[in-house]
């Protein structure tokens, strides 16, 4: 299935490039950006970036998210530090 269809990327590759990634670099979270410079192609228009972010996440890799999911007076309030790492599944029981 193609996800990127500016640059042709399949699902497959994205999985493929993105484990390949997260093993170069354990712990760190992997972003599409680093997808598309390893797979040397530009992102053009960018709309796949919430699906290759999906992608991560059903592959259960780190990611990113370019949105912030609460303010600093959110976490404070929740007695959480700025900057903490939050694990995906923390973030649907915040929901
Ligand atoms: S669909 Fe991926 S950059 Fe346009």
């Amino acid at each position: 299935m193609i996800l990127c269809s500016c640059n042709v990327i399949t699902r497959a590759m994205i999985i493929e490039t993105a484990q390949k990634l997260a093993a170069e670099r354990p712990g760190r979270p992997v972003t599409p950006a680093q997808v598309f410079r390893e797979l040397k192609v530009k992102a053009q228009c960018t709309v796949c970036f919430p699906v290759i972010r999906a992608v991560f996440v059903e592959a259960g890799l780190p990611f990113t998210c370019p949105e912030p999911l609460a303010t600093e007076a959110d976490l404070t309030e929740r007695g959480e530090r700025p900057g903490e790492v939050v694990r995906f599944d923390r973030v649907k029981r915040m929901r």
